[in-house]
């Protein structure tokens, strides 16, 4: 059976840019979703396109069972989306908007008048809230626009980069409204540049890269398809690393020989893959011990979501939240243009 999005072999092509290549994916009715990717991976697209903003080339989609395509207004009424049909009222107050919204879908003025006040709260905005919204920051403007979007739990929300340019405080206060929809049992695609973010809020993750979702799975799947554990050590000095990766290597996958211990020489930290979880660390601690190499650090882990992320796309993702300042402004939504994206990138070389 579909779930409460299903999409295939979704194409769309700008002039010569491929920004769809054949996105395939199906979200089942109340989980999250997270498409996880790069800038320019192909996210906003795959959202305009299942919220019946932008068609595709070719490719099908359904929403909540309707046909995205052939029932564009029928989509509509199943959704929500952050930014887009939140329409702010310049001239209405923040808590007037929220209420607004509230009566829109039908709310009793008084739960309408209850929920404005909940979610006022939560994303700070208490204090101005009897301010028009013209003389919000960018910043509030874009909290007011979440929470414009969170009034009703609508069965199917798509948000778009929900938390780019939110602080660490108003981020979660989003991360915990975004739980309690889905507890509601509200479905929910998510885009995110952010691994933590996925690894956080998402029962699913699709990783998009060129247009297509090229591997999808939980967070622990995904981690443990990089490898499982690796032991990590730091030796005390650089000429201990060529005895201590000869050790290594002995509990690597001994595909690759030494190869199969990466070593990074400016910090002497050597890692190799292994199986065999902690009791390992002793064993290898002996060994190197009994060829003189004395150690600094020795630690087991686990594959970190970046470690994932890389591995499959060659790159790192993002990685810093940055200020909940005006400059950020406005709303996140699908209709957010490149430039305004970028201004969140560390991109070296760009
Ligand atoms: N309206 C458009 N016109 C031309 N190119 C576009 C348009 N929208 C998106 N693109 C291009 O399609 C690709 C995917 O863009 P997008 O879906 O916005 O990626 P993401 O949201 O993952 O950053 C990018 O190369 C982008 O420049
Ligand atoms: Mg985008």
């Amino acid at each position: 059976m579909p779930g409460a999005i299903h999409a295939e072999g979704l194409v769309k092509t700008f002039g010569d840019v491929t920004a769809l290549d054949g996105v395939d994916l199906d979200v089942p009715e109340g989980t999250v979703l997270g498409l996880l990717g790069p800038n320019g991976a192909g996210k906003t697209t795959t959202v305009r396109v299942l919220t019946t903003l932008l068609r595709p080339d070719s490719g099908t989609a359904t929403v909540a069972g309707v046909d995205v395509l052939a029932h564009p207004n029928e989509v509509r009424r199943s959704i929500g989306l952050s930014g887009q049909f939140a329409a702010v009222d310049e001239y209405l107050t923040g808590r007037e908007n929220l209420q607004m919204v509230g009566q829109l879908y039908q709310m009793k003025a008084r739960a309408a008048k209850t929920r404005a006040d909940e979610l006022l709260e939560r994303f700070r905005l208490d204090d101005a809230a009897d301010r028009p919204a013209k003389t919000y920051s960018g910043g509030m403007r874009r909290r007011l626009d979440l929470a414009a979007a969170l009034v009703v739990a609508p069965p199917v929300m798509f948000m778009d980069e929900p938390t780019t340019g939110l602080d660490p405080r108003n981020r979660q206060a989003l991360w915990d409204v975004i739980k309690e929809l889905v507890s509601g049992g509200t479905t929910l695609l998510l885009t995110t540049q952010y691994l933590e973010e996925a690894d956080h809020l998402a029962h699913d993750i699709a990783v998009v890269d060129h247009g297509r979702v090229i591997a999808r799975g939980t967070s622990d799947q995904l981690k443990e398809r990089t490898g499982g554990e690796r032991v990590e050590v730091v030796v005390h000095d650089r000429d201990a690393i060529a005895p201590a990766r000869a050790v290594l290597a002995r509990y690597g996958p001994g595909e690759r020989g030494l190869d199969d211990v990466s070593v990074e020489d400016h910090t002497r930290r050597l890692t190799v893959p292994v199986t065999g979880g902690a009791k390992l660390l002793a064993e290898v601690i002996r060994d190197l011990d009994a060829v003189g190499v004395e150690i600094d650090d020795i630690g087991l882990r686990r594959p970190t979501l970046d470690d994932v992320f890389i591995s499959l796309t060659g790159h790192a993702a993002a990685r810093e939240q940055d200020d909940d300042n005006g400059a950020n402004g406005l709303s996140g939504g699908a209709d957010q243009p490149p430039a305004r994206a970028r201004k969140h990138r560390k991109e070296p070389g760009a």
